[in-house]
């Protein structure tokens, strides 16, 4: 029998160039071996404002990226979390036995609580954005899933959503896989195109930080030209001194079947405008097919047949299992 993976994004914005290898390269890479779950994690995105309208659009169009990208809904179920009421339950009971200090020391909450701070003039930050961790574990250990694909940003998460499992197999026996994440050994990390020593996000203020699966190609075309590299025009992959030049390398060669140190002497004596030029032409190759597809599925009825099915499915896999967690607990009653 195939391995369960399963992995989510969330509907927060576009999802970026930096989501695409970081984390759906690999989804499709992997969607023939494994027995894959990919969800839209729209109760995630709301540990931080959304205006209603955008989220309905993003979360559509997150599963219609999904499609686009290639992910084959024969092969892999797909489908919306918050269409799964199981997940906020068992988050509920993890959350029960997650410590505080194993919370406080995530840094994805210490970053966005920060930027949340700073927005927000009474530096209000909802409970859900510290508590996010347990929900997520709660998505993955639902499913017995036994792998977990994500970017590097993710495996501080993973971490403790294999200690909650050991921890609840160890009070109540085995109930849990504990799951391993599958990190990209290149690209689990595309960076910023303006500030190469922090990482490529969709909800970067500066739209010039990223790429948008969805910009224009000419916008793409752009920010992949004027992206922040170094004045010495040497070209090296060297991430602490060169850190713009070598996230460029990065993208090219995961976009490409060439290594880095075939690019690097390809390109060591044409100086970073040719060789920027060139990774333009490929961003463009790649996300032009996708952009495509996009808009004819975004719009079609297939999309909302795709998602019952997916749901359908997942809620009797996840129902199965709460059942077994509560009555482990304890919760509710035995009729007489
Ligand atoms: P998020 O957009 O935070 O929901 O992330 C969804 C998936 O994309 C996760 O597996 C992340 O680890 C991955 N990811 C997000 N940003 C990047 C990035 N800049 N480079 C590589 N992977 C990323
Ligand atoms: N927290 C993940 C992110 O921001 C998204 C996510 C939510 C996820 N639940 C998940 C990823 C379960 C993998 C498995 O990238």
């Amino acid at each position: 029998m195939k391995k369960r993976m399963i992995s989510g994004i969330q509907s927060s914005g576009t999802i970026t160039l930096g989501n695409y290898i970081g984390a759906i390269q690999n989804f499709i890479r992997l969607q023939d071996e494994y027995e894959l779950f990919v969800f839209i994690a729209d109760l995630h995105s709301i540990t931080t404002p959304q205006d209603r309208k955008e989220l309905q659009h993003n979360i559509r169009s997150l599963a219609a990226l999904y499609l686009a990208c290639g992910l084959d809904p024969e092969r892999v179920t797909i489908f919306i979390q918050s269409e799964v009421p199981q997940h906020t339950q068992l988050s509920w009971i993890l959350e029960c036995s997650t410590y505080m200090g194993e919370l406080e020391r995530m840094t994805q909450f210490k970053d966005k609580s920060r930027s949340q701070a700073e927005k927000t003039a009474n530096a209000s930050i909802g409970v859900g954005l510290f508590t996010y961790p347990s929900l997520m574990a709660a998505d993955i250990l639902l499913y017995d899933a036994a792998f977990v694909p994500v970017g590097e940003d993710q495996k501080q998460h993973l971490e403790l959503t294999r200690n909650l499992a050991q921890r609840f197999n160890n009070k109540h026996g085995e109930t849990f896989i504990v799951p391993e994440p599958v990190i990209p050994k290149t690209g689990a990390r595309i960076m910023s195109l303006t500030e190469p020593t922090r990482k490529m996000s969709k909800s970067d203020p500066n739209p010039r930080s990223f790429i948008s699966m969805l910009d224009p190609l000419k916008t793409i075309e752009k920010k992949i030209k004027s992206a922040v590299t170094d004045s010495d025009g040497i070209m090296a992959y060297d991430p602490e001194n060169k850190p713009g030049l070598s996230n460029l390398l990065t993208i090219y060669s995961v976009l490409t079947s060439k290594t880095i140190d075939e690019l690097v002497a390809e390109y060591a004596d044409s100086g970073y405008g040719a060789f920027k030029a060139d990774l333009a032409k490929i961003v463009v190759d790649t996300i032009a097919p996708i952009q495509e597809r996009y808009h004819e599925i975004y719009a079609s009825a297939m999309l909302d047949e795709i998602l019952d099915t997916g749901a359908f499915k997942a809620q009797r896999l996840a129902s199965r299992k709460l059942e077994k967690v509560n009555k482990k607990i304890g919760l509710g009653r035995r009729r007489k």
